[in-house]
């Protein structure tokens, strides 16, 4: 099986994100921060490892202030929930996830916020300026940006949109789901203040495991309240980082695994993960190009995309291409609207959506070649008719 499907997870992992995952399953067992016996100890030293590897990775000085959470979606919506009180103002993109999208269409429906959209244009790419222009303009507390979209690719200019977002009294929130671990992510220099994150896709981690970065000073409510074996003398939650957003018991067996992941990216190099990826989307976009009947989506400039790319094959629906990808040439990918409705709207893509091939950092160019004759043969033969 070729798998393409890399930005909803990635596969196969590292084998020695399993391995730490055994390791802790067999040898250690115990909770974190609850009790004092070897096992729990080594519990808590392997939690505070893993949150050092990430604040290595993404240039956070204090790794307590990165919080753990079971997906990138629950991240967004402590970031969301926790920021925003009635009478906010909010931008956001053309391009966002539904983790960004659901969460603020609530409170705006519930009369809490006010949204104001920036367009992207038909590659997905938002022009910075387009910030400034509402910024000047309206009293907006927070600017949310998805840093690459899941199905375009495109990438947003983080730093840029910071920059904009400070001068003019405003916070930035950043969804890193397609970035963490495949593209650089420097909340420092980005002066990113809240940057939400998933521990399965480039993080090469478990399902279950993702992260919220919350800068010093961004004031936010938890979204649950509970245990965190500290301050347990108080029926009030705590108010210091981690454990103000991290009640109950953490995954810690799926945080295992994505320390092995985290460790094994900042081994690896971002950089080279990226050129490695990006090598693949250069090729399969230069030849899926020349393949009648097929269109692609999202920037033509390489340096303004990660290796998630869209595409259509005229008279097949994408969820047929996907279908016969997967029967007749072994390929796994995903078809439709990526949960992204407003994503394939700026491209044009609604309501049928696009395939989407997203290359990963164990892909390499014979299964991109043979993704290419794949959508050849699709395009020129009578399949769809299946
Ligand atoms: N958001 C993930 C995707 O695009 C799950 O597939």
């Amino acid at each position: 099986m070729i798998y393409f499907d890399h930005a909803a997870t990635s596969f196969p992992k590292p084998k020695e994100v399993f391995e730490a995952m055994a390791d802790y399953f067999f040898n250690i067992g115990a909770n974190n921060g609850r009790s004092g016996y070897r096992m729990a100890i080594k519990a808590s030293e392997l939690v505070f490892n893993i949150r050092e590897l990430l604040a290595r990775l993404f240039q956070i000085k204090d790794s307590a202030r990165i919080v753990f959470t079971k997906n990138v979606t629950e991240s967004l919506n402590i970031a969301i929930n926790g920021f925003l009180v009635k009478g906010d103002q909010v931008v956001t993109t053309s391009m966002e996830h539904n983790s960004v999208m659901r969460p603020l269409r609530y409170l705006e429906q519930r009369g809490q916020i006010k949204i104001f959209t920036v367009q992207a244009n038909r590659e997905g790419l938002v022009d910075p300026e387009a910030f400034a222009d509402i910024l000047k303009k309206e009293k907006i507390k927070l600017v949310v940006v998805n840093h690459a979209s899941n199905v375009t690719g495109s990438i947003v200019p983080l730093d840029v949109i910071a920059e904009i977002a400070h001068r003019h009294g405003s916070r930035l929130l950043a969804d890193a789901a397609q970035t963490a671990g495949a593209y650089p992510v420097d909340a420092a220099s980005g002066d990113i203040d809240m940057l939400a994150f998933t521990g399965h896709k480039s993080l090469l981690g478990p399902q279950g495991t993702g992260g919220l970065y919350v800068r010093e000073g961004i004031e936010l409510l938890p979204l649950i309240r509970g245990g965190t074996g500290s301050n347990s003398e108080k029926e009030i939650q705590p108010d210091f980082l981690p454990d103000q957003f991290e009640s109950g018991t953490l995954n810690i067996i799926g945080l295992a695994g994505l320390g092995a992941g985290v460790k094994y990216v900042l081994e690896k190099g971002v950089s080279n993960i990226r050129r490695q990826e990006m090598k693949l989307t250069e090729m399969f976009i230069k030849e899926a190009a020349k393949i009648e009947g097929v269109e692609l989506f999202g920037p033509g400039d390489m340096d303004q995309r990660v290796s998630v790319v869209s595409f259509n094959i005229s008279r097949c629906a994408p969820s047929t291409a996907a279908y016969l990808l997967d029967k007749h040439f072994d390929i796994a990918c995903r078809s439709g609207l990526h949960c992204a409705p407003s994503a394939h709207s700026t491209i044009g893509t609604l309501p049928q959506g696009t395939v989407r091939f997203a290359f990963g950092c164990f892909n390499n160019a014979a299964e991109v070649e043979k993704g290419l004759t794949a959508l050849a043969e699709i395009s020129r033969k009578e399949y769809c008719k299946e």
